[in-house]
């Protein structure tokens, strides 16, 4: 048998070892603790259907839902199998239905999933809650198919309980550079910026996603979980969809990315998730979360059009437009 190829020396996937498996047990929450509000920021290792019945009621500003799609996959040894659209639907509408009480009045509520899972996704939205909008994102990963179209867009569908909900357009804006610099006739930039770094026109954030890179090997917040979330992606959600010091609750946490971008933009938060190697996953990231605070392609309070690593890094360092707080926006109340 061939002896394992040895690590690149530029891999940064987590790795846990056993002491840090003994460390970060110690960590999680015991379910004792979440009974009465105000509910703590961690992680507590079970299952979300059991475990949101023991939660208080009305307390999340925010809720995440990326659970399984509907396809099969496994787990760390636990498998999720494809079931029919209307089997898949049933399990959602099972999901919400005990998830819906933790809610907010004011609360806004995301829900991802693949094409196919967008069909019961919609179905049970609807019943439940305003359905506002779908994000489709490109996922520069995907498998060739030789009968079909490669998969390589997934879907968020953004809805609310109720009309008064919070939305800050400002803190999402994206930038890119400017490929026809028109100029008014004094000669001045028309809607963009000329800086040390280059010309850069800052633009709302539509629903259509095309600036996320999935985490891989040589990315800090690389893990071995399967179907990990980029901390960019989900801070787009935290932005537009919540203040700073608000609840946000994600109970198919996975390697944690909802509690780490939680931890580092200044929400409370609460992860759920039934395996619990993830569950150390994200603690060990938790506690990483404190030294380095950054977001991927986050840069100067804008996200960052794709390939301008070397440019963001100057403009961190120059005289980039000031840093948007990230508790400035708008909120729709
Ligand atoms: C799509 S992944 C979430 C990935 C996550 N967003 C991340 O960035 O790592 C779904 C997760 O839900 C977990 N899971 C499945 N059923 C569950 C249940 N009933 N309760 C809690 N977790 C569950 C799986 O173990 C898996 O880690």
């Amino acid at each position: 048998m061939d002896a394992p190829k040895p690590r690149s020396a530029l891999n940064q996937t987590i790795a846990l070892s056993a002491a840090d498996r003994d460390r970060l047990r110690s960590r999680l929450l015991p379910l004792s603790s979440i009974s009465a509000l105000p509910v703590p920021s961690g992680t507590l290792q079970g299952d979300c259907l059991t475990i949101s019945a023991a939660l208080p009621q009305a307390w999340a500003d925010l809720l995440i839902l990326d659970p399984p799609y509907n396809l099969s996959k496994v787990f760390n040894g636990k498998r999720f199998g494809r079931r029919s659209v209307q089997d898949y639907t049933d399990w959602l509408d099972a999901v919400i239905c005990r998830l819906k009480p933790l809610l907010k009045e004011t609360a806004t509520v995301y829900i991802c999933g693949d094409w196919f899972s967008s069909a019961s996704i919609f179905t049970v939205a609807a019943a439940h809650f305003m359905v506002r909008n779908r994000i489709t994102w490109e996922r520069d990963k995907g498998r060739s198919a030789q009968a079909n179209w490669k998969n390589a867009s997934e879907d968020i569908w953004f809805c609310t309980v109720s009309e008064s909900y919070t939305f800050n357009a400002q803190a999402v804006r994206q930038r890119r550079r400017v490929l026809a610099p028109y100029r008014d006739r004094d000669q001045q930039p028309k809607d963009w910026q000329s800086t040390q770094a280059g010309k850069f026109r800052d633009t709302g954030s539509s629903n259509l996603w095309t600036d996320i890179t999935l985490p891989f090997w040589s990315m800090a917040e690389n893990t071995p979980h399967p179907t990990q979330k980029s901390e960019k992606l989900i801070a787009k959600l935290l932005l537009a969809s919540s203040q700073p010091q608000d609840f946000v609750l994600d109970p198919f946490v996975g390697s944690g990315t909802t509690s780490v971008v939680a931890k580092k933009l200044g929400r409370h938060y609460l992860g759920i998730e039934q395996d619990e190697e993830y569950c150390l996953l994200t603690e060990y990231r938790l506690e990483h979360a404190d030294q380095d605070p950054r977001i991927q392609g986050w840069v100067d309070g804008v996200f960052w059009e794709r390939n301008t690593f070397a440019l963001q890094q100057h403009a961190a360092t120059s005289e980039m437009p000031p840093r948007l707080d990230p508790k400035a926006g708008k909120s729709i109340q």
